[in-house]
């Protein structure tokens, strides 16, 4: 992402991310699918903004993140980078790559790539998968392109597991799911998202990779932690996860504003004269 001439000193970079594993701090990230949402974030001092294709879910309303195209994705990223443009420029901004933007052939992957890093600048792209996109992570990141990797549940895959439960439970998906993230790493990847796996599988792959883990119901060993924003702010009621912390209530806290504003605007209390020209 370029930020005026020079970038600033302190945006969070692939190598501070690096360190920061080195060094035993933790990174912190949260999706963002706005700019208003981006500027809050990147002024609280959160080291990543993953716009996430779980805008598909929580801002498009579809049930899953498939129907998420490449053009809204953009949309999104465009909208996120401009708010921490406009903030404090720290935070790094990494844009999933949606549903068939990479599957197809490592060409179109990198084509795809290329056009998301260069329609809004930001800093990396996240995929889904392992030894199957290993290649691919190895053609986008030899170009110069910074990869996050993403394994254990990947939503993309939602209907060949048929459920969100949680994976690698048993051994050979385990096994199979240390070698990807090996091969992820050896790809060039910069980070591994760990979706929903016992901690102790996601403590030994943070313990094996050079490279940071980010967890997502994946225990504390993780390197970082990622959570969607949406969930963290209470603005889904019917979603209860046990891997979400809930910081606020802004569901109950949004609806009750607008049911004064429409009473005030029923009663004719709104707009007094005060708030009239
Ligand atoms: O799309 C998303 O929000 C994600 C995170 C939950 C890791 O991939």
């Amino acid at each position: 992402m370029n930020r005026g001439n020079q970038q600033k000193s302190a945006h969070v970079t692939t190598r501070r991310l690096l360190d920061m594993k080195e060094k035993g701090e933790k990174i912190s990230v949260l999706t963002a699918y706005d700019f208003t949402m981006a500027r809050i974030l990147d002024r609280a001092g959160v080291d990543v903004i993953l716009v996430g294709d779980s805008a598909s879910n929580v801002f498009s309303g579809h049930n899953t993140t498939l129907p998420i195209t490449i053009d809204e994705m953009i949309y999104h990223a465009r909208a996120v980078v401009k708010g921490v443009q406009t903030e404090t420029s720290r935070a790094m901004v990494v844009i999933d790559m949606p549903f068939m933007s990479y599957q197809l052939s490592g060409e179109e992957a990198l084509r795809n790539a290329g056009k998301i890093m260069k329609e809004h600048e930001c800093d990396a792209v996240k995929l889904e998968g392992g030894y199957v996109i290993a290649e691919t992570v190895k053609r986008i990141t030899d170009v110069g392109i910074p990869v996050m990797g993403h394994l254990g549940l990947m939503p993309q895959s939602i209907y060949k597991y048929g459920s969100y439960k949680v994976r690698a439970q048993e051994e050979r998906e385990a096994e199979q799911l240390l070698e990807d993230a090996r091969l992820i790493e050896e790809a060039g990847a910069f980070a591994i998202v760990l979706e929903k796996i016992p901690s102790k599988l996601a403590e030994t792959v943070t313990r094996q990779l050079s490279i940071p883990t980010i967890g997502i119901g994946a225990g504390g060993s993780c390197d970082g932690q990622v959570l969607v924003i949406n969930d963290i702010l209470g603005l889904n009621r019917e979603f209860h996860p046990r891997f979400v912390r809930r910081y606020a209530d802004l569901d109950a806290v949004i609806e009750n504003a607008v049911m004064r504003y429409v009473d005030d605007v029923r009663s004719g209390s709104f707009p007094s004269a005060d708030e009239s020209y």
